[in-house]
């Protein structure tokens, strides 16, 4: 037993562990591969935060709100905003280094960088892999922490409430712990806590095309889900504009930073195009550029389009951007001197499991923190380097409500150990593959940036019809980490498509052409899903 169980050693778990961790606690960090395998360690732009003289919270407040057509907590936007200062100097104090640059006085300053719908450049980042910085101090950090034990290839199955044990069933449902496959050992251990801690990040794999790592399968919000925890706003799932165009190149992002710094998205025969969408250009909010590129796509049947900065000075674009200069000479592309061509795809899970301004679930102690949860900071479309603030943000509010809880939380029950007893190793994988290419592609092709109800309809069919066959498969086959994930991701799909279905509007991230405008006719409202076995 420990204090506290985090899932996920991405941004949002890790500083969590390390902000617990100060106070004697005991912790537990889950991590279903490695501790690097997270959306997290790919982060490239940055984290946005007010240090400009020009800039103002209010500004950094306004263009959130803005980006986020209506749907925006205002009062958790402040909360974010206004914590944005603390968090760049707490990852700075755990040892990341972030771009410095010297102006004219002599002094060194944080080097801001710009990105799409900030007003002002309030963008910290290192270089062009801010990500691999933030994870890599904080791993650090939480590897020599004695009060933190971490566990790699740790992958939850599922979460256990009080409600599993017999003699505990008749108070409020209470989070007490997870069934973990050690996936190296193929063996699910109970792991129990005082306190759970979801921080599993998105669910971005449930599309073809992705930039995120394997590991954002929604685990956390099918998880949470299952317990008993509404979901909201699962329609408003974020396509990034400029993913690598290249056969062998896998998911790779070509930051917004690039954009930001002066890069323009043009055509195969060099005519610039953002201008005939909005007048903010390339720095338009992402959802409005990555439909312009889709529709530029669609409309003249090419591959892609193309972002071209080779305008600037070679070492200017070496400077800001060595991983990305690196990467695409690795494909004979040489981005001093040539366009690079890009695609969208998905990249962010706006909606996810409702949290209050303490990262509170409707679970009893079952908080839910990073991109797994739904705040209310990002409404219908999250605005760039908002998401590892609100990672750090929240990890601290929670922080604040466990250390406050904590002593008045029960030892967990008695849990009985996962039984094994009546099913078998599978006799056909195969069936687990071909359903997940399956239900990605259909998620890209009726679930992606363009809607209709005619095709939210035939992929709610199909997923149907998965989900009975995976249901099937998992009571009778013995859990593999594959399996696992087929089984969250069809509970995903099921919530997008079920969130956009009762969306009768477009708005930020959700266009579906039936309903080509934004509904004024009320007050904007959330998506809210409450599962059947909601025990709040
Ligand atoms: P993650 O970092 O994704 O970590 C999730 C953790 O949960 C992992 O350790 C994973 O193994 C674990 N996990 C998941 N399921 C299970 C399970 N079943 N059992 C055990 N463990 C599990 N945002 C910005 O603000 N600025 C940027 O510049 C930026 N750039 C980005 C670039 C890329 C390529 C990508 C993909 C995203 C980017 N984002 C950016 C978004 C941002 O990186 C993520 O939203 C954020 O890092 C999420 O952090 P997290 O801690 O919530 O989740
Ligand atoms: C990027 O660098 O373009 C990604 C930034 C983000 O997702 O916030």
């Amino acid at each position: 037993m420990v204090d506290v169980l985090i899932i996920g050693s991405g941004g949002a778990g890790l500083s969590l562990a390390l902000k617990l961790a100060e106070h004697d606690i005991s912790i537990a960090v889950l991590s279903k591969f490695a501790l690097t395998e997270g959306s997290t360690y790919y982060a490239q732009g940055g984290i946005s935060a007010v240090f400009d003289v020009e800039d103002s919270l209010e500004s950094h407040i306004e263009d959130t709100l803005n980006a986020g057509v209506g749907l925006c907590d205002p009062e958790i936007v402040r909360l974010a905003v206004t914590y944005g200062k603390n968090s760049i100097n707490w990852l700075r104090e755990q040892g990341v280094a972030f771009t410095e640059e010297t102006v004219k006085s002599g002094e060194t300053k944080l080097h801001l960088t710009r990105e799409g719908g900030h007003s002002h450049r309030r963008v910290v980042h290192a270089a062009d892999a801010t990500g691999k910085a933030v994870s890599l101090s904080l791993i650090e950090r939480a590897r020599q922490h004695p009060g933190i034990t971490l566990f790699e290839h740790h992958n939850v199955v599922e979460l256990i409430t009080s409600h599993a044990s017999e003699t505990d069933r008749t108070a409020a449902k209470r989070a007490v712990g997870a069934y973990v496959l050690d996936t190296k050992a193929q063996q699910v251990k109970t792991f129990t806590a005082r306190v759970v801690v979801l921080a599993t990040g998105g669910a971005s794999k449930v599309y073809l095309y992705s930039t995120n790592p394997q590991s954002a399968t929604g685990d956390g919000i099918a998880l949470a889900w299952r317990v008993g925890c509404r979901v909201s706003n699962m329609e408003f799932m974020q396509f990034h504009p400029t993913c690598l165009y290249h056969p062998h190149a896998g998911s790779f992002l070509i930051t917004e930073a690039v954009r930001g710094e002066g890069g323009r998205l043009i055509l195969p025969d060099g005519t610039p195009f953002m201008h005939n969408f909005d007048p903010r250009g390339e720095l338009a909010p992402r959802d409005i550029v990555a439909r312009a590129i889709d529709h530029e796509i669609k409309k003249s049947g090419i591959d892609c389009v193309y972002l071209d900065i080779s305008h600037k000075p070679a070492e200017f674009i070496k400077e800001h951007f060595p991983t990305i200069y690196e990467k695409c000479l690795k494909f004979d592309i040489d981005i001093t001197r040539q366009p690079i061509p890009v695609v969208p795809a998905a990249h962010y899970t706006c909606g996810g499991v409702i949290t209050d301004s303490f990262a509170r679930t409707d679970i009893n102690n079952l908080y839910a923190i990073g991109e797994v949860a739904c705040t209310g900071l990002h409404g219908a479309n999250r605005m760039a380097s908002n998401s590892l603030l609100e990672c750090l943000v929240f990890a601290d509010r929670a922080k604040e409500d466990i250390l406050h809880n904590i002593g008045t939380i029960a030892t967990p029950p008695t849990i009985r150990d996962w039984d094994e007893s009546q099913v078998s190793d599978s006799d056909e994988e195969v069936v687990v593959s071909h359903n997940w290419d399956e239900l990605r592609r259909f998620m890209w092709d009726y679930v992606g940036i363009v809607r209709t109800n005619k095709r939210l309809e035939r992929a709610l069919h199909r997923m149907e019809l998965l989900k009975q066959e995976i249901n099937e498969y998992y009571g009778n086959f013995r859990v593999t980490g594959d399996l696992l994930e087929l089984r969250n991701l069809v509970i995903v799909a099921e919530l997008i498509i079920r969130c956009a279905q009762l969306r009768k509007e477009s708005r930020g991230l959700h266009y579906t052409l039936d309903y080509p405008d934004l509904d004024t006719s009320k007050a904007p409202q959330n998506t809210i899903l409450t599962p059947i076995t909601s025990q709040r």
